[in-house]
């Protein structure tokens, strides 16, 4: 909750900052996003993340990582490869201008969390970070796919890295299947 209240503020005062006209191209490249990752950042498909509410720091940084092919996807590679700098930065300010909050499933123990997630994850999934992604209600394939890209390599992140690597199968099964178990709410900016 208390997240979601400083996302909301964040992004207003993004919109506040950043010329009003980004927010708007923002919005309008994000029609090439929608199909997969809907318009407000909710994810159509289950191979895709919810993208809404998301730190802007991290959405630039993975567009960038799929534009310069230091992350890898088939269809993520096709699209970042075609947005400018200047694109990304505003889809970038698009999605984070919304606020995301999630809540765990009814009779779920917050102290039940993986422990060694919360500190940056936290227990129902809304990043602590700038620098690290929400989980909350993403699918546990998703989740599953990412911890054994980092694991094997494919992906790769001082600190995902190293977490993954001892990491079992089992273990990134149940991770996976907690966060996947968040209800996820994304509110889009105001006057949009
Ligand atoms: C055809 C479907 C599709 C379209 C269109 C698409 N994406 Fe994606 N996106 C995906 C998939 C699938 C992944 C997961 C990639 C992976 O497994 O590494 C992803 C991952 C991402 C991520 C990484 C998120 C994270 O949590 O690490 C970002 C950011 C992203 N997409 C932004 C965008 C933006 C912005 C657009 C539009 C300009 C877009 N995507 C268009 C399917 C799509
Ligand atoms: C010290 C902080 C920290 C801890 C602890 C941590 N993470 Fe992360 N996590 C991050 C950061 C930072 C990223 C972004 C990596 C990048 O930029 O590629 C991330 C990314 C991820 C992703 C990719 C999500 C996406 O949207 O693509 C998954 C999945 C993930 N972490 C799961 C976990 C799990 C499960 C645990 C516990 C076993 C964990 N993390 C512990 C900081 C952390």
């Amino acid at each position: 909750m208390r997240r979601a209240l400083t996302l909301a503020l964040g992004g207003l005062m993004l919109a506040g900052a950043a010329p009003a006209q980004d927010l708007a191209e923002g919005r309008k490249v994000a029609g090439m996003c929608r199909t997969c990752h809907g318009l407000d950042g909710y994810a159509k498909v289950p191979i895709a993340p919810h993208i809404g509410g998301e730190p802007q720091s991290y959405l630039v940084e993975q567009l960038t990582a799929f534009k310069t092919g230091r992350r890898e996807h088939e269809m993520m590679t096709v699209v970042a490869s075609g947005l400018s700098p200047q694109q990304i930065v505003d889809v970038a300010a698009w999605y984070s201008a919304h606020s995301a909050s999630a809540s765990l499933p009814a009779g779920a123990d917050p102290a039940a969390a993986p422990e060694m997630c919360v500190s940056c994850h936290g227990a129902d999934g809304i990043s602590e970070l700038e620098t690290a992604p929400n989980l909350a209600a993403e699918t546990n394939i998703y989740i599953d796919t990412q911890l054994k890209a980092f694991r094997s390599g494919k992906r790769e992140h001082e600190i995902m890295s190293a977490i993954a690597a001892d990491l079992t199968d089992a273990e990134i099964r149940a991770y996976a299947d907690w966060y996947a178990a968040s209800t996820l709410t994304i509110t889009p900016p105001p006057d949009q």
